[in-house]
């Protein structure tokens, strides 16, 4: 088969570029070894878009996006963009992004692998095992509520504001997804909020407690305040199973699930749209990490987690499971092998560079198809 899989490749910046290189290794293996192939596109974003088109993202780069069958994104952002205004700042071409492309659901999984327990700042045995599933609403709340802005006050203070706002709508689509997880995994949901100090999170709370009635009454769901959450996932993180939270809770949620799997590196992530009639939705799969400027252009940074977005896309987005499974056996063998890249190094291990990584998963792969 050839040719009509499409894959909009945005690398981003600093070692976004280096790690979406080796993915696209991986995704122009398939096709030379196994005429699985994609039509790759690329283009730009975040602050290396900006040096070019003065914008963090362009209309085209947006309508490219629309049309791939999946967006692989690498990381946005860095110091060289502080003083761009900030409509203009890298963050802002992504968030435009996922808003046109209609991404609400976002799913980032915090697993910790078993090879690398002992790499949390937790005990292992408060980590080993860990596998929990964050559900964020992405295009909604106070990152895109309205009204907002700064203005300056007749008594010449300024004024910043920004507004949480949810819709039965925007929550019931989120919580379907939530629920719909929870069935393929333990069948858990812990809905987090803030209802004791906000009406949009009292709102949230009745109407995810409504879908779960109406159409999962066996799925277990609890409801959790995000302050007990924040420290119920360094207390105890394996009574999670999926959490499902708003846009501004979840980014700081999963940032600290996945700081406390050791393997921030290893994460890969998915935001997803609605699924159109042929049950396909517009998609957009990145890594967990950042754009890491410190350790950028130092061939050093761990390309897994990107590889690991590409799987998510082959299940996700193009139905190719065994492919997929495939990727996952060649990751692990190679970690099992101890070779890693320097962020998961442990004692004994052979450290290897990014495109080294890259080429220890295709020489695996090679071997597994042999
Ligand atoms: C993330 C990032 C973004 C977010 C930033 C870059 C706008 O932190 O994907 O978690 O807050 O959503
Ligand atoms: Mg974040």
């Amino acid at each position: 088969m050839t040719g009509n899989r499409s894959l909009l490749l945005l690398p981003g910046d600093y070692i976004g570029t280096e790690v979406v290189a080796e993915a696209r290794r991986v995704v122009e293996w398939f096709g030379t070894r196994l005429s699985i192939s994609f039509d790759i596109d690329q283009a730009l974003i975040g602050g290396s878009a900006y040096d070019v088109h003065q914008v963090p993202v362009t209309d085209e780069t947006i309508e490219r996006a629309k049309q791939a069958d999946a967006v692989l994104l690498g990381a946005i952002d860095g110091p060289k963009w502080e003083k761009v205004p900030f409509e203009l700042q890298p963050p802002r071409g992504l968030l435009r992004l996922r808003k046109e492309m209609g991404l609400f659901a976002n799913l980032r999984p915090a697993i910790c692998f078993d090879t690398l327990t002992n790499a949390s700042t937790l005990k292992p045995e408060v980590v080993s095992g860990l596998d929990i599933l964050i559900v964020r609403e992405l295009i909604g709340g106070i990152y895109f509520g309205e009204p907002r802005g700064i203005e300056t006050l007749s008594d010449g203070q300024r004024r910043g504001v920004n507004t949480q706002v949810y819709t039965t709508h925007e929550i019931e689509r989120i919580a379907h997804v939530g629920f719909d997880m929870a069935k393929k995994r333990r069948g858990k949901v812990t809905s987090v909020d803030k209802a004791n100090a906000m009406e949009a999170g009292l709102l949230w709370r009745e109407v995810v407690q409504e879908v779960h009635d109406r159409d999962y009454p066996d799925v277990q769901l609890e409801h959790m305040f995000v302050d007990n959450c924040a420290m119920q996932l360094v207390s105890a993180p394996k009574q999670f199973d999926v959490i499902l939270t708003d846009n501004l809770f979840g980014d700081i949620l999963s940032d600290e699930a996945a700081m406390l799997t050791g393997s921030i590196g290893m994460l890969p992530s998915a935001a997803l749209g609605a699924a159109a009639g042929d049950g396909k939705s517009r998609a957009l799969y990145e890594p967990v990490h950042g754009s890491a400027p410190d350790i950028a252009g130092q061939n050093i940074a761990n390309p897994i987690a990107t590889i690991l977005s590409f799987v998510m896309a082959l299940r996700h987005s193009f139905d190719l499971h065994k492919e997929a499974d495939l990727v996952d056996a060649a990751i692990n063998n190679v970690l099992a092998s101890g070779l890693r890249t320097r962020d998961i190094m442990q004692d004994g291990n052979t450290e290897l560079s990014t495109q080294e990584m890259g080429a220890a998963i295709i020489a695996e792969l090679d071997k597994l198809t042999a």
